[in-house]
């Protein structure tokens, strides 16, 4: 199946996914879809009430299950935020690879400890040390990031006018696929 003109945003919890596809979409009048937001609506459930009473292999699947609909609902032209742990399971990557081209957003743990500290709406970080549970989840994750990712962007101490700059110069070059909407704000 071909790839679809959509923008995935992955990356570890606190990468900055939803922000910046938030800002991508009000910027490019693109839509934003949240796969987590998507999650809790349709099921009328917080995450953090799914993991503690369904339990994570719940989880991920009710996220395998929303990446068939998306592309079931021919999703077109959206900036598609996805949760960090999605693309772990491999049948994931490959419904990534059809939905869009992937932009793995990166920042180092001490970025993401300043960033989730105080944090409780992720049951996956709840309790222990902070910058342990990160290491350990990044250490298992990072390769899984780089292979399923188009691009890569480091988003510390950087405008999202830059990142995104960083992101459409790739797509234009190197997507064969058409992202003819996107322009550089002026
Ligand atoms: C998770 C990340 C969360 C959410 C859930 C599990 C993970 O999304 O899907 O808490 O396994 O990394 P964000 O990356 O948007 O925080």
């Amino acid at each position: 199946m071909s790839k679809r003109n959509n923008i995935i945003l992955i990356g570890f919890m606190g990468s900055g996914k939803t922000t910046f596809g938030k800002w991508i979409a009000a910027n490019k009048k693109m839509e934003f879809v949240d796969t987590d937001e998507l999650i809790e609506k349709e099921n009328g459930i917080t995450i953090s009430d799914i993991f503690a009473s369904k339990g994570e292999v719940y989880f991920r699947n009710l996220e395998t299950d929303m990446l068939n609909k998306l592309l079931e609902r021919d999703t077109q032209n959206c900036v598609i935020s996805v949760g960090g742990g999605l693309p772990v399971k491999e049948e994931n990557r490959e419904l990534l690879s059809q939905l869009g081209t992937v932009v793995y957003l990166w920042a180092d743990a001490d970025e993401l400890v300043k960033r989730l500290s105080g944090d409780n709406t992720r049951p996956l970080l709840a309790g222990g040390n902070l910058k342990e549970k990160i290491n350990t989840l990044m250490d298992a994750r990072k390769e899984i990031y780089d292979s399923v990712s188009d691009i890569k962007i480091d988003t510390k101490d950087i405008a999202f006018n830059d990142m995104f700059s960083q992101m459409e110069e790739f797509l234009q070059k190197n997507m064969s696929v058409s992202y003819t909407h996107l322009t550089l704000p002026t």
